[in-house]
């Protein structure tokens, strides 16, 4: 079945990039021209996307205000005939796509948050993407969500994307256990299991989970019957692991590059790798970097 769908939780409180992050949602934050949601917005909708449910909270509504029709801006840009900036107001939600929001109403895990979209999702396979990693196509520009989404299709089971992360970065991510196999650039592998942000020396791999998922639509039944886990919450990990007893379930390598931008460091390489790529900003950047004492 064709994955149309996509669940994006932008609910959590943006604790890494305090006090940026205090009065303005932390998917808001530029990089270069745009915020970090809609860089994400368009990597689904450059992957065939056409319908995104934001799951959101209070605090939130600039997320919606952001993907919603401006009128008095449009107005004063067709008075002052800027046309390329009205074109890029218009056109931040492309036309045949949508974007809806539900509300998360209890901080209870990623897991629940997900789930709160079921009913949107209903009988359809989805896609999850987490607005705080920024995914830019690699060599050749592949899009490595429209290739997992194709590798979906195909195996007609759900898809995790990784990444290789350096062995003292494991704690940090829900890591693949690909029983010793480690999946080509741009290919799947069937995993054994996941472990959520393992010691070092208990990980099966490097293999990262890095944000974007494709799951079938029996995901939303496993996160209703899941138990409260790590912290209490709902855990999206927990479900996937009932998941893979019943089916398998696919850890697909990608070959781009990721940006953390829920985390300051991973936010300054964005903008930084972003700005190189802009028209307006890359001939100015590359030369102040040139500029600074790299020691
Ligand atoms: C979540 C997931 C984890 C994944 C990570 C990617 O963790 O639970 O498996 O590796 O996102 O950013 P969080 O960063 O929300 O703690």
């Amino acid at each position: 079945m064709k994955v149309r769908k996509a669940v994006i939780p932008v609910a959590g409180l943006g604790t890494r990039v305090l006090p940026a992050s205090k009065a303005i949602p932390k998917e808001m934050m530029p990089v270069v021209d745009k915020p970090v949601i809609q860089h994400v917005v368009e990597e689904a909708v450059a992957a065939g996307i056409e319908e995104i449910i934001l799951v959101t909270r209070s605090g939130k509504s600039a997320i919606e205000d952001h993907f919603d029709t401006h009128y008095e801006l449009e107005a004063e840009l067709v008075r002052k005939e800027k046309k390329a900036l009205l074109q890029a107001v218009q056109n931040i939600v492309p036309s045949g796509v949508s974007i809806m929001s539900i509300r998360q109403s209890e901080a209870k895990g990623l897991g629940h948050a997900v789930h709160c979209a079921a009913s949107a999702i209903g009988n359809e396979p989805f896609v999850v993407i987490l607005p705080d990693v920024l995914v830019r196509s690699g060599e050749n520009n592949v899009n490595d969500l429209a290739r997992m989404m194709m590798e979906f299709e195909g195996k007609g089971y759900a898809q995790i994307m990784v990444g290789e992360v350096p062995v003292d970065k494991v704690h940090l991510y829900g890591i693949a256990d690909c029983a010793g196999v480690n999946p080509a650039f741009g290919r799947s592998e069937a995993i054994k299991g996941l472990v959520e942000k393992p010691l070092q020396s208990d990980a099966p791999s490097n293999l990262a989970v890095i944000g974007r998922y494709v799951f079938p639509a029996r995901i939303m039944q496993l996160l209703r019957d899941g138990k409260p886990g790590a912290g209490g919450e709902i855990q999206l990990t927990d479900a996937i692991d009932a998941l893979l007893t019943e089916e398998s379930v696919g850890a697909y390598k990608m070959t781009g590059e990721t940006y953390d931008c829920g985390e300051k460091l991973g936010y300054l390489k964005a903008n930084i790798a972003y700005g190189l790529q802009h028209a307006e900003t890359k001939g100015g950047l590359k030369e102040f970097i040139r500029t600074l004492e790299l020691n």
